[in-house]
């Protein structure tokens, strides 16, 4: 019996016995009487007693204490766990009890949850809590079959404890992934590394946080697919496969690529100055091959950058979630909510101008330029909005001064990016390039 309540700020979960197993744990000790008698019946037998030797001394009691112990195994298992998430006080409140066990109580910090995975096998499931020193809690166990108030389990504690649901390693999606193990959280949902059983090809899998997410949400993703699925290049993670999950909740199947992201790189520290244009350049290829499909990228940044085998030469282009197209008739309209990082931001998104074109993306390049040349962000700032107004209307410290062996070539592409303009207003700059439809990098 598996059941969850939710009021106010609280997410209950309590699972007793089921009918079946108190009806098995009620005729045991009939069955194991039973069992005891016939068995002394048969000891007296005195061709068994002569065979059996000094053991037949014993069999009495071994049977005995059997039959207690499974007694008592299954009068054990039949507990009730009751957990409480409490976010008003931050704590989750486990409460086990059982006939003749006395109750025990334990109480942990909501901050203690480190994951919430939703582990599956063939027939049953189970949804369960990691606490960051590692120790698995189950809270919740079921037949796949009645899986629906384990969704239910999943999405409320998941909300309250703001986490994203993890699944299992061996979960099969769609009845044609395998997942292997997560590689990132992203503000959509989880990414996974998962095995294509049908072309026995590794694979990077993207499932929605949400079976029923809000309309924006649900935009980029199916945005995201449709994007992906019509472009084909060396320098974009190519489209494998997509389709919705019997839960509601939508996934998209890419190739596995080797390696790093950029912002995993750039962690490390600044990249030398062939790496650095090796990017750039592996960056703008995908950029232009994005843009000669009519498609405004929006969101590029380190992250978004993948190198593969950790290598600048190899560079590959992720995530069309905020991916636009841009057509003759229809101009592309900024999104009012900044999504992620703004230090990557056009003037003109953290402006909200309700027009982006391409140079929008060219920006955001300059940005990734400037930061693998120096280690920093050229805009940044302590607090969201100093980061905007500097990308409104401040100028980066020059690369020049930073790292002066850059050569002045590279310095006037930056310059001609929007990026590290060393004289005139940046304002100025900004505003007489968006407002041309250039595409070129
Ligand atoms: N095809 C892939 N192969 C390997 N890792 C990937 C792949 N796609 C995404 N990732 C990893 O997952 C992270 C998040 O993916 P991304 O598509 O950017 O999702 P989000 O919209 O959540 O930012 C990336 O930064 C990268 O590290
Ligand atoms: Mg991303």
């Amino acid at each position: 019996m598996l059941e969850v309540d939710t009021s106010a700020g609280k997410v209950t979960v309590s699972q007793g016995p089921t009918t079946g197993y108190k009806v098995l744990a009620c005729a045991a000790p009939v069955i194991a009487v039973a069992a005891l008698l016939v068995a002394s019946g048969s000891r007296d037998d005195e061709a068994i007693e002569a065979s059996v030797g000094d053991l037949g001394r014993w069999a009495g009691p071994v049977y005995w204490m059997c039959a207690l112990g499974v007694v008592l195994a299954l009068l054990r298992g039949w507990r009730r766990t009751a957990c409480q998430f409490d976010s008003a006080a931050h704590a989750l409140v486990i409460e086990r009890s059982g006939p003749g066990w006395p109750a025990r109580t334990r109480r942990l910090s909501l901050s203690a949850v480190s994951a919430v995975i939703d582990r599956r096998w063939r027939r049953g499931r189970s949804i369960e809590l990691i606490l960051t020193d590692g120790e698995a809690l189950a809270i919740a166990r079921g037949r796949r079959s009645h899986s629906s108030v384990l969704d239910a389990i999943a999405r409320h504690v998941g909300a309250l404890l703001g986490k994203p649901i993890q699944l299992d390693r061996g979960v099969l999606i769609a009845d044609r992934f395998e997942i292997d193990r997560v590689v990132a959280r992203g503000g959509m949902g989880l990414v996974y590394r998962a095995l294509d059983l049908t072309s026995r090809r590794t694979v990077a899998l993207k499932l929605a946080l949400d079976a029923e997410p809000d309309p924006v949400s649900a935009g980029r993703f199916e945005r995201e697919i449709e994007v992906l699925a019509d472009l084909e290049h060396p320098r974009i993670a190519r489209h494998v496969g997509h389709g919705r999950l019997a839960d509601g909740r939508s996934f998209l199947a890419m190739q596995w690529l080797d390696g790093e992201d950029l912002a995993c790189a750039l962690s490390r520290g600044r990249l030398s100055l062939e790496d650095s244009l090796h990017v750039m350049r592996g960056a703008a290829e995908a950029v232009a091959a994005v843009h000669a499909r009519g498609v405004i990228h929006r969101d590029l940044k380190p992250s978004n950058l993948f190198l593969r085998d950790r290598s600048a030469a190899d560079l590959v282009l992720l995530d069309f979630g905020v991916a636009r197209r841009l057509t003759r008739h229809s101009r592309v309209t900024a999104s009012t909510a900044i999504l992620g990082t703004p230090h990557y931001m056009a003037p003109e998104q953290a402006s909200s101008v309700r027009d982006i074109r391409p140079a929008a993306d060219v920006f955001s390049l300059g940005c990734i330029f400037y930061e693998c040349l120096t280690g920093r962000h050229p805009f940044d700032a302590p607090q969201l909005f100093g980061v905007l107004g500097r990308i409104l209307f401040d100028n980066p410290e020059p690369v020049a001064v930073l790292r002066p062996e850059v050569p002045v070539a590279w310095l006037e592409l930056l310059s001609r990016m929007r990026i590290d303009c060393s004289s005139g207003s940046r304002r100025r700059a900004w505003g007489a390039s968006w407002s041309s439809s250039s595409s070129r990098v």
